[in-house]
C-alpha cells in the first residue's frame, strides 16, 4: 500500500533510512566495530579476482563496489553488464569469484550469465533482494539485501541497500586478505552505521529538490558528471530520468566531457554534478568549470563546504550532509532519485509504470 504517498517510488524513497538500517543490521556489529557476512563453503581469503555482472541499476551498483573491493582488499575487480559477459568467452580462473546483483533475482541475463560462471568453475556469490529467486537458490555465498519488496519499475531502495551489503562485502573480504586493521575495520563500520541517519538527512531536502525539478523539466537532454565511486551515481541519476521521465539523459565520468561531450555544452543543457568534498572534489570542479565558461548551466550536488567553494556561478545548489566519501554513492543517491521522481511528476508521467518497461526483465 502506498499510505500517504502519491506513487510507491516516492515511498520507496523516503524508505530507504530505514531499509538501509535493517540491511546494515544484519551485516554489522557496531559494538565489535566489525562486519559480519554468512559463512560461504568456500575460502574468501583465496579468492583471487572478483568478476561482478548485473544489469541497469545493480549493474552501477557493482561499479561502485569496485572501488570499495580494490581499494579496501587489493583484489582485482572487473565488471560486466550481463548481456555481454556471457558473449565474449571470458577467461575464467581458478580462485575467480563471480558477484551477480540483482534486485529480483529473475533477470535472465544475470542469471544465465551465473549459470555460465558456474561451468566455468568460478565461485558464485549473489547479493539479492528477493530471498526466494533463482539467483538466491543458485548462490554460494548469499547476500540478501533487506529492502522488501519493491513496487516501483525504476529501482530506488534496492539499489541504496545493494550498496550497503557491497560496502560491508568489501570489508570483510579486506579482513580476511589480511589487508584491514582492526581499527579501519572499526572506522569503515562506523560510517556505514552513519549511513541511515545522513539519508535522513538528505530526504530533508526535498521541497528544494522539487524546485529545483522545475528547472529541469523542459529540457530535451540533462547531463551527469561525477568522479571515482560517484561517477556510476552520475549513470543511475541519468538512468533514472530516462526511464521515468523520457528526458534524454547521460552519466559521464567528470574527465571524461572533454573528449566530446563538452561540445554538447549550451544554456540549453542542464549539468548535473555530483561532488562530495574530499578527495575528488576539486577535480571535478575544475570540470565543472570548463561547461560554465561554455554557458553551461550547472545543479551541483555537495555538502555545504563544496558549496561554498564552488557554488557560486550555479544555477542551483543542492547541500547534502557532510557524509565520509565512503558512503557518499549511498547519501547521494537520494537527490538523483529525488530529482527524477519530481521532473516525472511535472512532465505527468506514469511513475510508477514507465512506458515499456518491466519491473523484471525475464527475457534476454
Ligand atoms: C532501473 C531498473 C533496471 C534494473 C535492471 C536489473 O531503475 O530498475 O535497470 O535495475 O533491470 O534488475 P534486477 O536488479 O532485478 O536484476
Amino acid at each position: 500500500e502506498k499510505g500517504n504517498y502519491r506513487h510507491f517510488m516516492q515511498k520507496e524513497i523516503f524508505e530507504q533510512p530505514v531499509v538501509v538500517a535493517q540491511t546494515l543490521q544484519s551485516y554489522l556489529r557496531p559494538v565489535e566495530g566489525q562486519v559480519a557476512l554468512p559463512d560461504p563453503d568456500f575460502d574468501l581469503s583465496q579468492i583471487k579476482r572478483v568478476t561482478i555482472v548485473a544489469c541497469g541499476t545493480s549493474y552501477y551498483a557493482g561499479m561502485v563496489a569496485r572501488y570499495w573491493i580494490e581499494r579496501f582488499a587489493r583484489v582485482p575487480v572487473e565488471i560486466e553488464a550481463a548481456s555481454e559477459y556471457r558473449y565474449r568467452e571470458p577467461v575464467m580462473e581458478e580462485g575467480g569469484l563471480s558477484l551477480f546483483i540483482s534486485q529480483s533475482g529473475e533477470t535472465a541475463d544475470t542469471l544465465a550469465a551465473l549459470r555460465h560462471a558456474r561451468a566455468g568453475g568460478q565461485k558464485i556469490a549473489v547479493v539479492v533482494n528477493v530471498p526466494t529467486s533463482s539467483m538466491a537458490r543458485e548462490a554460494d555465498l548469499l547476500l540478501p539485501t533487506h529492502a522488501g519488496p519493491e513496487i516501483g519499475v525504476a529501482s530506488t531502495k534496492a539499489f541504496t541497500c545493494q550498496l550497503a551489503v557491497l560496502a560491508a562485502f568489501a570489508t570483510h573480504i579486506a579482513r580476511v586478505k589480511g589487508q584491514l586493521t582492526q581499527q579501519e575495520e572499526q572506522d569503515i563500520v562506523r560510517h556505514l552505521a552513519e549511513a541511515p541517519a545522513a539519508l535522513n538527512a538528505a530526504l530533508a531536502f526535498n521541497d528544494t529538490i522539487e524546485n529545483v525539478a522545475t528547472a529541469i523539466a523542459p529540457a530535451r537532454d540533462v547531463l551527469y558528471i561525477g568522479r571515482g565511486p560517484d561517477y556510476p551515481l552520475a549513470m543511475e541519476g541519468a538512468l533514472k530520468l530516462k526511464e521515468i521521465s523520457y528526458i534524454h539523459a547521460e552519466g559521464y565520468a567528470a574527465g571524461e566531457m572533454k573528449h566530446g561531450p563538452i561540445a554538447l555544452i549550451d544554456d540549453k543543457v542542464p549539468i548535473i554534478v555530483l561532488a562530495p568534498s574530499g578527495p575528488l572534489f576539486e577535480k571535478t570542479v575544475s570540470n565543472m568549470q570548463e561547461m560554465q565558461a561554455r554557458g553551461g548551466k550547472v545543479i551541483l550536488i555537495s555538502d555545504e563546504k563544496g558549496i561554498q567553494e564552488a557554488g557560486d556561478n550555479c544555477l542551483a545548489t543542492l547541500t547534502m550532509p557532510k557524509v565520509h566519501p565512503l558512503i557518499a554513492p549511498i547519501v547521494y543517491a537520494i537527490p538523483v532519485q529525488l530529482l527524477a521522481y519530481h521532473v516525472a511528476v511535472i512532465k505527468g508521467t506514469d511513475v510508477d509504470q514507465p512506458r515499456n518497461l518491466a519491473k523484471s526483465v525475464t527475457v534476454e
